[in-house]
């Protein structure tokens, strides 16, 4: 299809790839859902990352606990070619998804009140022996943090506040925690149940399979890769990594032991680079494989009001979450984009976090109100976006992305109307994309006498998500109310290439 000559805007977008051999890590980690000692949290946690290995081949082992999971690909994975935004998103997208739609199997009398969201960052484990530290890691905090845990909610339920109980045990060390639960609530820490000591691993392993016997009775074997989930005391040690046949073919095997934590390991596992400061971030999040998707949900081809509504829905929701940062977003199709304007500090603006969790908020809330949008189609699988951050200089610059991805879909849409005519009028889709190629679509438009301009509004001009009343919300944010009591969010179909809208708001995009 013909380029527009705001096609320039793409070259704003940086190369992510998480070069061979490094090993690739995602690790997600949930805001604010954990509960103290909810262990059926914990266990739909691991049936999400059950369902992340069942999903991606390349994934071949998840650690996690609390609220966090790690996830590592095989050393030569190409998954999505290695984009680290790419990775991180539809991982960490997914498990979103799987998260809200398995919440019911878990805690069938709660409803789940309100969207989850993960975020998240790819780590890029330079050798086996690092990612023996990083796992190391990580079983160290599980331990410490869950015997911090199981001393602060028990101090609380017997009647501290949380600052009272967290002051109290304040530099308490280990074996002070153990002392504590033991002494004054008579807790034997060792007895506690593993998942929450040790943690879960999700490892795939492979079993033999007996298909059939042949004519004189001997058996024929196949192999086949199986699920388990452990709580193992040393995830880093030597004895456990070596004796799982698929980590050492797809990983490598762990050469000594490794006793302590070096901080200059840590400090790469953290780190998590920031997007240029005074700088409009476009966060783009698009379906993954929506092709198929539209298909098995029966879309209507080529616009489902329904479908359209939805993602609406999911945008409003995203503005109403990260009210302070984003200002604007617009929508066509299963992508949106979400505008964060250029004074944003939003996670200080680190590009993994600010990602993550756009991206795992709206694919929750999707989700969440699939049921609203198809009460009478039931979500068959769980759906996942993926997601890329992408700094624009000059407002100049921004408006042109907008304009690139409006003309995209005045062109999309143009195509679709034409493709869908010529196959309800017999042809097939074949000889309709034949007929279309390289003529020029507007002409097309008229031989087959659509009335484009009677389509409705949203299909031609995508949708725009913004808040109208500017003035409200400058006066209410000075009075330090929040969030919902200023100018409501609201979607429109307009045209945004032109100057008419940006001029009769100012505010929107006032830097
Ligand atoms: P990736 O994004 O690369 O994973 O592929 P994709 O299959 O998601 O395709 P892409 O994002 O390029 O395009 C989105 C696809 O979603 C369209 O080609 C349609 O097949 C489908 N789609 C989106 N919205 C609608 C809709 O309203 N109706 C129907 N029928 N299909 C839709
Ligand atoms: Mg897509």
């Amino acid at each position: 299809m013909a380029n527009s000559k705001y096609e320039y805007v793409k070259c704003f977008e940086v190369e992510d790839e998480v070069m061979f051999p490094n090993i690739i890590l995602v690790w997600i980690n949930a805001c604010k859902i954990h509960k103290p000692f909810d262990i059926n949290t914990l266990k739909l946690m691991n049936s999400c990352a059950v369902e992340v290995l069942e999903e991606y081949a390349d994934v071949v082992l998840a650690y996690g606990f609390s609220d966090e999971y790690t996830f590592a690909f095989k050393k030569s994975s190409k998954f999505y070619e290695r984009r680290a935004s790419k990775v991180l998103s539809i991982i960490t997208s997914f498990f979103s998804s799987v998260f809200v739609r398995k919440w019911d199997d878990f805690f069938p009398h709660k409803e789940l009140q309100c969207p989850p969201s993960f975020h998240g960052r790819v780590i890029a484990c330079a050798s086996t022996e690092a990612l023996q530290t990083y796992l190391l890691w990580r079983q160290n905090v599980c331990h410490l943090s869950n015997q911090h845990e199981q001393c602060f909610w028990r101090l609380v339920e017997r009647g501290m506040n949380e600052k009272e109980a967290c002051d109290f045990i304040k530099g308490f060390d280990k074996s002070h925690l153990n002392n504590l639960l033991f002494d004054e609530f008579n807790v034997n820490y060792n007895t506690l149940e593993p998942i929450l000591r040790q943690g879960s691993c999700v490892l795939k392993t492979v079993i033999e399979d007996i298909v059939k016997y042949t004519d004189n009775g001997a058996p024929v074997k196949r192999h086949r890769r199986k699920i388990n989930t452990v709580h193992s005391k040393k995830i880093a040690s030597k004895k456990f990594w070596n004796e799982q046949i698929v980590l050492l073919k797809e990983l490598g095997g762990f050469v000594e032991e490794i006793n302590n934590v070096i901080p200059e390991y840590v400090r790469s596992f953290e780190f998590d680079s920031k997007l240029m400061p005074s700088t409009w971030i476009v966060v783009r999040i698009d379906g993954c494989h929506f092709h198929r998707f539209s298909e098995i949900h029966e879309f209507v081809k080529p616009n489902d009001d329904r479908a359209l509504n939805l993602m609406n829905s999911c945008a409003v929701a995203v503005l109403e979450k990260f009210w302070e940062d984003i200002v604007f977003a617009y929508g066509v199709s299963d992508e949106y984009s979400f505008i964060l304007k250029k004074s944003s500090n939003l996670y200080q603006r680190r590009a993994n976090k600010i990602v993550s969790a756009i991206v795992s908020f709206f694919t929750s809330t999707y989700v969440l109100r699939w049921k609203d949008f198809f009460p009478q189609s039931e979500l068959k699988y769980p759906p996942s976006f993926d997601g890329r951050a992408v700094c624009y200089p000059s407002t100049e610059i921004l408006r042109d992305y907008l304009a690139w991805r409006q003309v995209d879909c005045h062109i999309n849409n143009q195509y679709n109307s034409c493709f869908w005519k010529l196959v309800a009028s017999g042809k097939s889709k074949r000889e309709a994309q034949n007929s279309l190629k390289g003529g020029q679509l507007q002409k097309k438009i008229e031989e087959l006498a659509i009335d484009y301009n009677k389509l409705p509004v949203m299909y031609r001009q995508g949708s725009s998500v913004y808040r109208d009343k500017v003035d409200n919300f400058l006066i209410l944010r000075e009075n330090g109310k929040s969030s919902e009591s200023f100018g409501k969010v609201i979607v429109g179909h307009i045209d945004i290439i032109g100057s008419t809208f940006w001029m009769e708001h100012p505010n929107i995009l006032d830097e």
